[in-house]
């Protein structure tokens, strides 16, 4: 009786290789754009304290609420949760290990995040983020390097229909009379308000505002807004970033009701939004959180950072006729007997010291089907070796997309393989 295959967890991906192959790539790409901008790599663990998440993301959050992945540890009873995000993690470590004393960072990390979410098109259960977080800077010039290189990437990875979406939440004292105003005029409507509305009336009335219900938009348009609130400072800054994004030449639209669903921003929020991906459109998001690193628990320093989804980002590239490139493969190496298989393990070995990539033959098999496997491997050069070979300490190289086999000594196999390949 066969035994049926166990399965992933929903919401759970596998990358298999050819895909795997597309995110390398990927990596290497953002790698480079990153350091371009010296942004400094941190890795921090998967779990985490529940009271991190607790403290940063908000208690009244669809994540916190119910997204999170919480359990308690059997040896001791605390209470731990697999990260939802970045943010709070990496200014958890920044404070323990103490990076802000006299110098602010730039950082960034990327990997896998998990939330309890309805699995759907470009919304996974572990998903892959790249998160880029600067503090200790307060003025709205970090603000505008990071959309500026956000604008660059996209450029660089020649994605198009991508649109920025720009907000300011203001200060805390704006966003409490504001809130106020909100709450009254939602407390006038409460015929209007559905049950989700209802509920966030009294615990977190700026997320009404970014509810789908259309039987709510037409309240929601008229609602008091916040950018009528913004004391001087707020404005200022805001009106800087944007005379800095106008210099650099990125467009954007203000939307008033970009509120975001974690409560640690501030003044600048923003996002990266494609038509292209139906509802799951924002491939990259962020903004200031100047109170964060005071809230759990540092000297009050500014912040400011995004993160992108690499599967969203990813999939609009595969929209965009990308294809994984193939790996590549220099020398594919045959060989039958003993003493050719010694010979062969052995130039395996000297080949890859040069820094070429080499498949060396596993499984035994006559010449006729390990070159089969040598043309499908897509090898540039095979290097053939029998008795004949082993013997005389010499390898045959046949250049795969033809021309004359050669025959060489082991001592000059380095070079003659290197001219074979600047030969194509
Ligand atoms: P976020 O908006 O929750 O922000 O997530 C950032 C991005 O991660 C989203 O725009 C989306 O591309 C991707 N993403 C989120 N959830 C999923 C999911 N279930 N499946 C696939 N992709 C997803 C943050 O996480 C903040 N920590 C960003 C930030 C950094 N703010 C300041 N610094």
């Amino acid at each position: 009786m066969s035994k049926e295959i166990l399965q992933s967890v929903k919401g759970m991906n596998d990358i298999l290789p050819d895909e795997a192959e597309l995110w390398l790539w990927f990596e290497a790409v953002v790698r480079d754009w990153l350091h371009a901008y010296g942004y400094r790599n941190i890795r921090m663990p998967l779990v985490e304290p529940t009271s991190l998440f607790k403290r940063a993301i908000g208690e009244v959050t669809d994540i916190v609420e119910k997204e999170m992945y919480s359990f308690e540890d059997s040896l001791n009873g605390d209470q731990l949760t697999l990260r939802p995000e970045g943010t709070a993690s990496c200014v958890r470590a920044v404070l323990q290990h103490n990076l802000l004393y006299n110098a602010p960072q730039r950082l960034y990390y990327s990997g896998q995040m998990f939330r309890h979410e309805r699995p759907q098109k470009g919304r996974y259960r572990q998903f892959h983020q790249v998160g880029v977080e600067a503090l200790g800077f307060a003025g709205p010039d970090i603000d505008a390097e990071q959309i500026v290189m956000c604008a660059r990437l996209w450029h660089k990875l020649g994605l198009r229909d991508v649109a920025l979406q720009l907000n300011t939440l203001g200060d805390a004292a704006s966003r409490q009379r504001h809130r106020e105003k909100l709450v009254a005029y939602f407390q006038q409507h409460q015929d209007v308000l559905d049950a989700d509305a209802q509920r966030r009336l009294h615990t977190n009335p700026l997320r009404i505002l970014d509810s789908k219900n259309p039987a709510m938009q037409a309240l929601i348009a008229a609602a008091p807004r916040l950018m009528d609130e913004l004391d001087d400072e707020a404005r200022v800054h805001f009106d800087s970033l944007q005379q800095m994004l106008r210099e650099h030449g990125v467009s954007y639209e203000i939307n008033p009701r970009l509120v975001r669903g974690l409560d640690y921003y501030n003044r600048t929020v923003f996002e990266w939004v494609t038509t292209r991906l139906g509802a799951q459109g924002t491939i990259c998001a962020g903004g200031r959180y100047d109170g964060l690193v005071e809230q759990i628990g540092g000297k009050p320093a500014p912040a400011m950072g995004f993160a992108m989804g690499v599967e969203r980002l990813l999939a609009l590239l595969q929209d965009d006729g990308m294809l994984p490139p193939r790996p590549e493969v220099d020398v594919y190496v045959v060989h039958q007997g003993d003493d050719a298989g010694r010979l062969a393990r052995q130039v395996a070995e000297q080949l890859r010291d040069d820094r070429l990539r080499v498949l060396l033959h596993c499984g035994g098999g006559s010449f006729k089907s390990q070159m089969k496997k040598a043309d499908a491997s897509g090898a540039r050069v095979a290097a053939v070796i029998g008795d004949d070979e082993a013997a005389a300490n010499e390898v045959s190289l046949k250049p795969m997309q033809g021309g004359e086999q050669v025959r060489v000594n082991v001592s000059s196999l380095v070079a003659a393989v290197n001219q074979i390949i600047k030969q194509e």
